[in-house]
Order: structure tokens, then sequence, then C-alpha cells
């Protein structure tokens, strides 16, 4: 989160230098900063020194500010001041008290101002001083204004229009080791100038860029003759001046001559015969258009190491170009020989570098040149670089034995031909090479089946960089044969689509194999056993290729674990191969990744525990996949130990589900950085956080959860169960009903069925029937009738003179049970239906339901008698009901099992 603050300051920040082009200044910082003692006021638009700094600062940068002077009694605050910064202000002139108030000054810095004369007073008290730069004013020195300066060490008056070098006249400056007087007008350098540091044994390091010297007086290096280092780039002097120097220069110690942009076209076998005595070791002759070289040009410089020919117009090198360079180590040639539409291409001859046998490095980086020969590089013997890269020779497009054949004498380690458009390489091509270590093919355009051969001899090359050869390069099993110490192989955008579908592997030889880059060549197959015997394998890049194929579980055959070799793998890169799954046994045993790369792919969800083996993981990239949820189940272990991952451009579902523990890590991890956590990790889904940043899910919205789930579950328990119970009431209201009667007559008592026991009954059954159905009461039931069974027929049986209803309730009470003998007539009589029913109902109720028994004649539907009579079939026990046989030689059985209805307890047996 602060380093995504920082970020937003730093955006801030260059939007407004682009608007505004200033605000840094005057917008970033309004007073001075002060840090570890050190104060920077710089840009402010001051006009004097703060005066409220704190006291013991020791820097003080007030460069770039308005100062006119700087009165000693402005810096008297800050007493300990070591280093001074004045630059790029107006000041014209140096108080004479300054050093006085400031004795521990060891840097004084004034270029850029405006100072015009100076004195000896100025600087009379500042004998501490170690560096000072009065670059860029218009200095006009008056007596010896710099001879109190015991112990400087670094004096800049360059850019002051002197009009000569001379300093002082009296000895002076002891200590000096560095002058620069570059970027003045004086032409001559006289005999004298360098008097005043003729006690200088000290003085190194002589600058005179773009001095136009004309006349150098014999002897004028005399005094300086410890120098060291003279850089005189971009003076127009001329081949008699440039020599005229050279000559002077013998005297001296010179070791590093810097000779550039002199528009030096020529060389001739003279120009350096006065460094001949000296002992120069470095000369850079760099940006002079130098097109010439006279035989023997060098033959002065025995003892040069470094010669830098860098960016010129050589047209030829022959077999003395170099004679005399005996010491010559490295040789640059970077754009030295070079074709242009005017000139005809350079040549270098044969036997060329002979005279170079110590020569150790040789760079001919874009160089253009007719050819190469069997005998270019001949007499090489300490060659361990040859570097001739973005260069065009023909010989290299086809490269033979012979090509190389002039290096069979160098130990080359190193062979750099990147870029030489090479078309193929032939067998045997670097067998002379037997030191190489380390060949660079990267960028050609090599089209070929890679038999082995090509790479015959070169058992000690420990790398191969074979990259961008645009997807035409072919291997065969036999491949690195030779090669068996190979470290590095890079192959990135160099092989065909089908080269890797080989068995056995191609690499299978290469035990010390640590890096293998096999990206962006489109690749959709390899085996399972591409990585077979790659035992020291540490890197495998493989993004930009076509594996998702391989890791589908539809795929033919299964999964490819085409990683289950590569144990010691440290770095893994499988970005942009469409994946989207990983088998979870895709990345078992890699204990010692890491990194993993996985970025622009299409992974989705991920099987649990398929990243539990990387338990030294520290960067994951998973960007710009299609993932919706980060569990614990997959992430938990991968992110326990990481220091950086990215995962952004995701389509994250924000849900409690899906997010939450991954927000959770978010906030509290301190050991992983997460870039752009806050801009870049969106949510997808659910709409109320789409586009969302997903450090703005709520964590709280889950942990209510819980109580929400509870109230769900209840209501939509309450809500079945009534359903259930509406539709129970719906369909068997009458049982409910029914039973809750009886069990609360039951509980409070009004009749108990032992009670009902105990009680005497004038008849066993009172019959109810219809009036159409006396003829068949009075036919098949009354001949039941004996002196242990009696009926009570209403008609037969009331007592004359009570009234019907009266008498029909006594009966019924009177009656052990109440037998209806039901027709359809039955329920269309309404005395039945409306009086005998209701207190037979009544009687059931009261006396538990084996009071009643049912008699059908004709077959009634339960609908009817219910509607009718109130009462169901189901209300009763089923010996109560009893049908009326159709079959005559059934009637003893209906007799019987009436009579075992009628003879039944009226206990309920429970
Ligand atoms: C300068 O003094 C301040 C207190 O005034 C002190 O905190 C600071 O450490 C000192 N700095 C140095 C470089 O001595
Ligand atoms: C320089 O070259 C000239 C011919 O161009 C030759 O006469 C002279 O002897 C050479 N000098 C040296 C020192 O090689
Ligand atoms: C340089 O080559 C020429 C022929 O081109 C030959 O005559 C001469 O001897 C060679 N010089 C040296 C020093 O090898
Ligand atoms: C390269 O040279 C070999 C013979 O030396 C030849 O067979 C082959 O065709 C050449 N290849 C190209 C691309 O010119
Ligand atoms: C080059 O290899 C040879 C053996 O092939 C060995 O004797 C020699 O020391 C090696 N040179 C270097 C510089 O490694
Ligand atoms: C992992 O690295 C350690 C040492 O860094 C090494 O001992 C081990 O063999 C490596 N490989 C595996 C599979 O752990
Ligand atoms: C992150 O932590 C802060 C306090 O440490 C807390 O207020 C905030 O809710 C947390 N956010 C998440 C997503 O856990
Ligand atoms: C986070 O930092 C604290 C101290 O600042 C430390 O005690 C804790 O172990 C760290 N947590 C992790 C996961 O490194």
């Amino acid at each position: 989160m602060r380093a995504t603050g920082s970020l937003h300051l730093t955006w801030a920040l260059i939007v407004c230098y682009i608007m505004t082009g200033h605000c840094v200044a005057s917008q970033k910082k309004t007073s001075c900063h002060v840090h570890n003692g050190r104060a920077d006021c710089s840009h402010l638009s001051l006009s004097g020194v703060p005066p409220d700094l704190p006291r013991n600062i020791t820097s003080l940068d007030i460069s770039h500010n308005r100062l006119a002077g700087i009165p000693p009694a402005s810096l008297k605050p800050y007493p300990d001041l070591i280093w001074l910064d004045v630059s790029f202000n107006s000041i014209s002139g140096v108080d004479a008290g300054l050093c006085k108030t400031l004795p521990l000054l060891q840097m004084l810095n004034m270029a850029h101002n405006e100072l015009h004369l100076l004195k000896k007073e100025d600087l009379n008290q500042c004998s501490n001083l170690i560096q000072l730069n009065m670059a860029s004013n218009r200095l006009k020195l008056q007596g010896e204004p710099f001879s109190e300066l015991q112990n400087l060490k670094y004096l800049d008056v360059s850019s002051n229009k002197l009009l000569s070098a001379k300093l002082g006249s009296q000895l002076q400056l002891p200590n000096l080791v560095n002058l620069s007087l570059a970027f003045n007008d004086f032409t001559t350098l006289k005999k004298d100038d360098f008097f005043f540091l003729n006690h200088s044994s000290f003085l190194q390091v002589l600058v005179l860029s773009s001095v136009s010297l004309k006349t150098l007086e014999p002897g004028c290096f005399k005094p300086i003759s410890g120098l060291r280092s003279l850089i005189v780039d971009g003076s127009n002097m001329g081949t008699l001046v440039i020599s005229k120097l050279c000559s002077e220069l013998s005297a001296t110690s010179i070791e590093y001559l810097s000779l550039r942009k002199m528009k030096l076209v020529t060389l001739t076998n003279t120009t350096f015969t006065g460094l001949q005595k000296t002992s120069l070791t470095f000369l850079d002759l760099s940006h002079n258009g130098l097109g010439k070289i006279e035989e023997g040009s060098f033959q002065w410089l025995s003892r040069l190491q470094t010669l830098v020919l860098a960016d010129n117009n050589i047209k030829h090198l022959t077999n003395v170009t170099f004679q005399g360079l005996r010491s010559l180590k490295k040789l640059q040639l970077t754009r030295a020989l070079v074709k242009s539409h005017t000139s005809a291409t350079p040549i270098i001859d044969d036997f060329s570098f002979q005279p170079l046998g110590a020569l150790e490095s040789l760079i001919l980086q874009n160089t253009a040149v007719r050819d190469i020969t069997e005998h270019t590089f001949t007499g090489l013997t300490s060659l361990s670089e040859l570097d001739m890269s973005w260069s065009s020779y023909i010989s290299l497009k086809n490269i033979t034995d012979k090509t190389f054949a002039s290096l069979a004498g160098s130990p080359l380690t190193k062979l750099n031909l990147a870029g030489t458009a090479i078309l193929q390489i032939n067998p045997g091509s670097f067998s002379v090479l037997r030191n190489l270590t380390k060949l660079l093919l990267d960028n050609n355009y090599i089209k070929q089946t890679l038999t082995g051969k090509e790479f015959e001899g070169l058992s000690q090359v420990q790398e191969i960089h074979m990259a961008n050869n645009h997807q035409t390069v072919n291997l065969s099993t036999t491949s690195f044969d030779y090669v068996p110490n190979l470290r590095v192989l890079t192959l990135g955008k160099s092989l065909r689509a089908t080269a890797l579908n080989l068995d056995p592997s191609p690499f299978r030889s290469l035990s010390q194999l640590t890096v293998l880059d096999l990206s962006n060549n489109n690749i959709a197959n390899i085996r399972e056993n591409i990585l077979e015997g790659l035992v020291n394998l540490k890197v495998l890049k493989l993004e930009h290729n076509n594996l998702a194929r391989l890791w589908k579980s539809a795929n033919l055959g299964g999964p490819v674990l085409f990683l289950k070799e590569a144990r010691n793998l440290m770095n893994l890169h499988l970005d942009s191969n469409g994946f989207d799954e990983i088998p979870v046994e895709a990345l078992r045993g890699l204990s010692n990744l890491t990194e993993l790369s996985l970025s622009e792919n299409l992974l989705n969800s991920l099987k649990p525990s398929v990243f539990n083996d990387l338990k030294s993981l520290q960067i994951l990239r998973l960007e710009k996949n299609l993932i919706t949820t980060v569990r614990p189940e997959v992430f938990k272990t991968p992110l326990s130990n990481l220091s950086l991952l990215v995962m952004d451009k995701n389509p994250f579902d924000c849900t409690c589900e899906s997010i939450l523990w991954f927000v959770t890590w978010l906030n509290n991890t301190n050991m992983t950085s997460v870039p752009d956590v806050r801009d870049h990790y969106r949510c997808n889904t659910p709409l109320t956080y789409f586009n969302r940043s997903i450090v703005d899910f709520d964590p709280l919205s889950c942990k209510d959860m819980t109580p929400f789930q509870a109230l769900y579950i209840l209501s939509s328990t309450a809500v079945l169960m009534l359903l259930v119970t509406a539709l129970l009431v719906r369909f068997h209201g009458w049982r409910i009903q029914f039973y809750w009667t009886i069990l609360i007559n039951r509980t409070l008592g009004f009749s108990d069925a032992s009670v009902e026991e105990g009680r005497q009954f004038n008849y066993d059954a009172y019959v109810i029937h219809a009036e159409e159905d006396t003829s068949w009461v009075e036919r098949r039931l009354l001949p039941l009738e004996n002196d242990k069974c009696k009926f009570c027929l209403q008609d037969r049986d009331s007592v004359p003179g009570t009234m019907k209803l009266e008498s029909i309730v006594d009966n019924m009470r009177n009656s052990r049970k109440i037998l209806f003998v039901i027709t359809e007539r039955l329920l269309k009589d309404s005395w039945c239906r409306r009086f005998k029913a209701h207190h037979a109902l009544h009687q059931v109720i009261e006396a538990s339901r084996d009071s009643v028994v049912l008699v059908f004649l004709q077959d009634v539907h339960d609908y009817k008698l219910s509607h009718s009579l109130f009462l169901r079939r189901g209300m009763l026990r089923p010996c109560c009901i009893l049908d009326w046989p159709v079959h005559r030689e059934r009637v003893p059985a209906f007799h019987q099992k009436l009579l075992i209805a009628l003879g039944m307890t009226n206990r309920l047996q429970d």
C-alpha cells in the first residue's frame, strides 16, 4: 500500500513536471531539504543564504538560485561547512572573508557564475580547500590568486575565455592532481606556462579539450613531467601539431591519451614518433573520420595495451598497419571499417593482425568488410575473445571448416557471431576452436537441421546462444552430442514448431545444462521425456509456445507430464501457452522452484493442491488469466514464502467464497510485494463489485453470514412446514380433527371407555336405516336376534308417548353399538342424516370409535358418506365395516362377522 502511495506521488510529479516544466523546483520544494547534515537549497529562487538551517550542517547546495554574492556574514551560522555549491547563480566575486568564515571548507563549486577579477586576497584563507570549480565564468586573474591553495587537488577553470594556460608566476599548488583548462581561448603553450606547477609532482590529469592549440613551445610540459593522462578531445589541431604534442609528451609519464573528435583523418608513420619512449598504454582515436593509416604508424607504441579506433572510416588494414603493437591486448574496431555509398567496401588483408601476438580481445562489431579468409586472423596467438557481431562478411553466410581456420592457433574462448546473417553452419565449422566456452549465434537466419556435427570439437563449450533465428532451425536426436559440457542453451524463436517431437530427447546428453530457453517457438508437441537426463537444469523457458494440449485431461493418453524429470528447476516460464488446466501431478516434486511464471494463459479454476510442492516459491506470476477464485486449497502453500506476486488483470469473483481468503492474505502480508494491487486487481463479478478494486471488498459482509444462514434455514423450514400442514389439513383435516376430539375427550375425561364398559345396556345395537330398507332389516337382521343379541329399532322399540327426539337419544344411549344400514337412500333420509347420524357421531367420539358398525348394502363413496353422515370408513376399525355379500353362500360368513363386530369390547385395543 505504501509503495502505491509513493507511486502516486511520482506520477503526480511527472504529470506536473510535463505541464509546467519547472514545478519540481517551485512546487515540489518550497524550502531547503536537510538530511544527514546536508542541506539542499537548490532551485528556490533565493537571493541570499537562508539563515535558519541547522547550525551543524556540513554540506550546503545553493545552486540554481539568484545569488549575486556570498557575503561571509551570511555563512557565519554554518561554521562546519565542508562542501559548498553556489554554481548557477550570478555571483560576480569571491569575498575575501569566505574561507575565514568557513575554516573547514574543502569543496567550493562556483561554476556558471559571473566571476571576473580574481585576486590573491580572495582565496587567501582557503588553504584547506581540496576542490575548486570555477568553470564557465569570465575569470581575469590578477597576481597569484591560487598561491595559497596548498592542499588543492582539483582545479577547474574551463570555459573562461582564458588567453593563457599560465595561472601564476610563482611556484604554487604543490598538491594539484587534476587541472582542467578546457574550452579556453589560448592557442599556444609556452615554455614557462606550467612553471607555476614545477613543484607539483602530483599532477596527473590535464584536460585541454576543445583548446585550439597551434603552437607548443619546446619543453612546455617539462614542469609537469609527472603527467599521466592528457585529454585533448575536440581540439582542432591538425596532424602536425598532434605530432608536436606527442614529442612534447615524450618527457612525461604519459599513460593515457585521448584524441577523440579531432578530425585526424590520416595517421602517418611519424605522427606518434614522440611517444616512442613513453609508457603509453591507452590511446583513444575514436570519432576522427580516420580514413588512412600509413604503414608503420603505430610502430612507436610498443607498450600500448588498448587501442580504440571505433567510429572511423578506415579503408584498408594491411599486414603492416598494426606493426609494432607488441603489447596490445585490446583492439576496439567497432564501426571503424564501414561501407558508405560514397566509398568502396573496406578490406582487411590476410595476416593483418599477425603483429598482434598479445592481443586478447578483438572487437569488430558493426563492420562491413569485403570478406574474411583462411588467413585473416592468423597470428593472434593470445586471442580469447572475438566479437564480429552485427557485421557483414560474405563467408559467414555459409560457415565451413575454412571460415575460422585462421583461429586454429588462438585460445579463443568467446566468439560472438550474432547478427551476421548466417544461413548455414557446415560440419566441423568450429572444430579448431578447442578452447571455446561461449558461442553466440543469435539473430541470424540459420536454416538447417542440426545433426550435431556442426558443433564438433567444441567439447569445452559451455554456452551456445542461438536465439532469434526466425524459427527455421530443426533438431535431431544427435544435435548436441558433441557439446557435453553445455551449461546454457538458448533456442528462443529459432526452432521449427515440430523440432522437438523427438524420441529420444536431443538434450539427453546435456547433464551439465542449467539454462534451457525454448521460448517463442510455437511448439505444440513435446515428449514426456524431453528433459530426461537434465539433472542440473535450473532455468527452463517455454513461454510463447502452444503447449496447452499437453496438460489437458482430455488429451489422448492422458496429460503429458514433461516436467517430471526436472526436479531441480528453480525458474520456470510457461507464459502464453494457452493453458487452461494444470494437471495435479504436473508440478509435483519441484521443491526448489523459486520462480514460476504462468501469465497470459487461460487458467480458470486450479485444482486443489496443484501447487502444494512449491515450498520454495518466491516469485509467482499469474497475470492475465481467467482466475476468478483464490482459495487456500490452491494458494496457501505457494503464497507462504513469496516475495513477489503478480496476479493482476484476472476476472476476480468478489464473493466471500472466492475472494475473502485472498483479500485477507493481501491485507496481512508484509513479506510479499504485490505491485498495483489497488489499480489492477479488479472484481468482475458480482455486479455490485464490478470493476472495483478487490481491496475494496468488505470482509465484514462475510462475518454476518452464519446468522443469516440460520435465519434462512429457519424461515425456509417454517414455510415448508406451513405448506405440509396446509396440504395435510386440506386432505386429512377430518382425521386430525377427529383424533383431536377423541384426545380432548379422553384427557378431559368426559367419557372414559371403562366407565362406558360398566354401563348397563338394554340393546346390543341401535339400528339406523332408511324407511325403504325396513324390509331388508326385518328379513336379514331381526332373525339374528336371540337372548344374547337384541337390536333396537326405532319404529318397534320406541316407548309410546315420549317425544321422538327424546326416545332416539334414550335408545341410542341404551344400545352398546349403533348399526348403520347404509344405502344411497339412507344418505337422502333427512332424519337419519340430520339427527341420528349427528348423535351417532357424538356417541362415536364420546365412546371412542368402536361403537359404530357400518353395513353397506350398496357401494357408497366415502365422500358422500362423510358429506351426509359425517362418518368415514377411515374413522372406524376395519372389522366394524361390513359389506352385504352379493353371493348367497357368503351370507353365513356375513352373519359371523356382524356378530364379531357387535360382540367386541368397546375398548380401543391399542
Ligand atoms: C545536528 O544537530 C541536531 C540537533 O540540533 C542533531 O539532531 C543532528 O544529529 C546533528 N547532525 C549532525 C550531522 O551532527
Ligand atoms: C615513413 O614513410 C616514408 C615513406 O612514406 C619512408 O620514407 C620513411 O622511411 C618512413 N619512416 C619511418 C620511420 O618508417
Ligand atoms: C606483407 O605482405 C606483403 C605482400 O602483400 C609481403 O610482401 C610482405 O612481406 C608482408 N610483410 C610482412 C611483415 O609480413
Ligand atoms: C553451403 O556450402 C555447402 C558446401 O560447402 C553447400 O552444400 C550448401 O548448399 C551451401 N549452403 C548455402 C545456403 O549456400
Ligand atoms: C586451450 O586448450 C588447450 C588444450 O586443448 C590447453 O592446453 C590450453 O591451456 C588452453 N588455453 C587456454 C587459454 O585455456
Ligand atoms: C534443491 O536444492 C538443494 C540445495 O539447494 C539440493 O540439495 C537439492 O538436491 C535440490 N533438489 C531437490 C529436488 O530438492
Ligand atoms: C485490513 O486491515 C485493516 C486493519 O488492519 C482492516 O480495517 C480492514 O478491514 C482489513 N481489510 C481486509 C480486506 O481484511
Ligand atoms: C510482519 O512483521 C512483523 C513485525 O513487523 C513480524 O513480527 C511478522 O512475523 C511479519 N509477518 C510475516 C508474515 O512475515
